[in-house]
């Protein structure tokens, strides 16, 4: 069976591929003069892409990678149905139809924050983007999404994983904490997974975004006197939680404070940021990124194992 990618998750399509024990096929990708994007099955992966079930890893994230998905689906469903007519008449232009077996695994779902409507009139954004990928696909595989809930009734089944178990092991390795903090309520399940995995002390702070870029979190003892604490979130964007929750941990004793993601998007100058408040970045591969030491490609593995179950593939 193979893994395809475009041009925005590589790293971590090869990972997966590694995992299964899959062959990993890139898919052909530029870009128009004007940005537009192209993509393209190359000819020695049209075989592959039609004998057997794909992955497709892909990330909704930036704008362009959302367009990517939709046309690497497209090709990848044309290929599997035989659709192959083309004006330069280059091999077949019919074949059979082979049927569904196209998976698509999001390591970062882009979008994944506007997963409410929290004023009238404005779109649920994670919601429309699902239901666009769903129609494309057979199943999706999500890795730490933000909130799982807002893929809740999809048109195809959707398997939920997390790369969880794969950063408390690299914490373990490389920091031995004694303390993890879940820097909000939100993120309060993944960080007390990793708390757990390690055997360390565990508790999460009460964040008010104000805006943007304006955050502030309410003073809370925590019993971190010369320890070393690790800080967990589902992701990293500006940074601006990461740095506050790390001045609330400074200001009572911790001695060494490391900050984990899952998805490193690091906006706007926010490792140049971090490093003054934090003494380790470490993210997963799940975007690319300078901070990328954890694979994400064993938590994709295991959804991918999940949705050939539930779907009755044969591996
Ligand atoms: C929010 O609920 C998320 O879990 C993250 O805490 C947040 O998105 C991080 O953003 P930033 O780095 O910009 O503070």
């Amino acid at each position: 069976m193979v893994v395809l990618s475009g041009s925005n998750a590589r790293l971590l399509a090869e990972q997966l591929a590694t995992s299964l024990n899959w062959d990993h096929h890139s898919l052909e990708t530029r870009r128009f003069p004007d940005t537009e994007g192209y993509i393209r099955i190359p000819s020695e992966t049209i075989e592959a892409v039609r004998t057997q079930p794909v992955v497709l890893v892909s990330n909704t994230f930036p704008d362009s990678g959302i367009v990517e998905t939709l046309l690497m689906l497209e090709a990848i469903n044309d290929a599997r149905s035989g659709n192959m007519d083309n004006l330069r008449n280059i091999g077949p232009q019919e074949m059979n139809d082979v049927g569904p077996g196209i998976l698509l695994a999001i390591p970062y779902f882009g979008y994944s924050r506007q997963d409410k409507r929290f004023k009238p009139g404005e779109a649920i954004s994670a919601r429309a983007i699902a239901n666009l990928l769903a129609s494309r696909c057979d199943g999706i595989i999500v890795f730490d999404i933000h909130e799982p809930t807002v893929l809740n009734g999809l048109s195809v089944p959707v398997a939920f994983t997390s790369a969880m178990p794969e950063l408390a092991q690299h914490l373990q390795d490389h920091v031995k904490p004694d303390f993890i903090l879940s820097p909000d309520k939100g993120a309060i399940l993944r960080a007390s997974e990793v708390a757990e995995a390690i055997g360390c002390q565990f508790s999460y702070l009460e964040k008010t975004r104000i805006d943007a870029h304006t955050i502030t979190h309410k003073a809370k003892d925590l019993d971190v006197d010369g320890k070393i604490v690790a800080i967990v979130d589902d992701m990293i964007a500006t940074g601006g939680t990461i740095c506050r929750a790390a001045d609330a941990l400074r200001s009572q004793g911790a001695i060494e404070v490391h900050a984990a993601c899952s998805h490193g998007l690091f906006t706007g100058g926010a490792i140049a940021r971090l490093v003054r408040y934090v003494d380790g970045v470490h993210s997963t591969s799940s975007l690319p990124n300078p901070r990328d030491v954890i694979s994400g490609g064993p938590a994709l593995a295991r959804g991918v194992f999940e949705l050939f179950e539930q779907l009755e593939w044969e591996m």
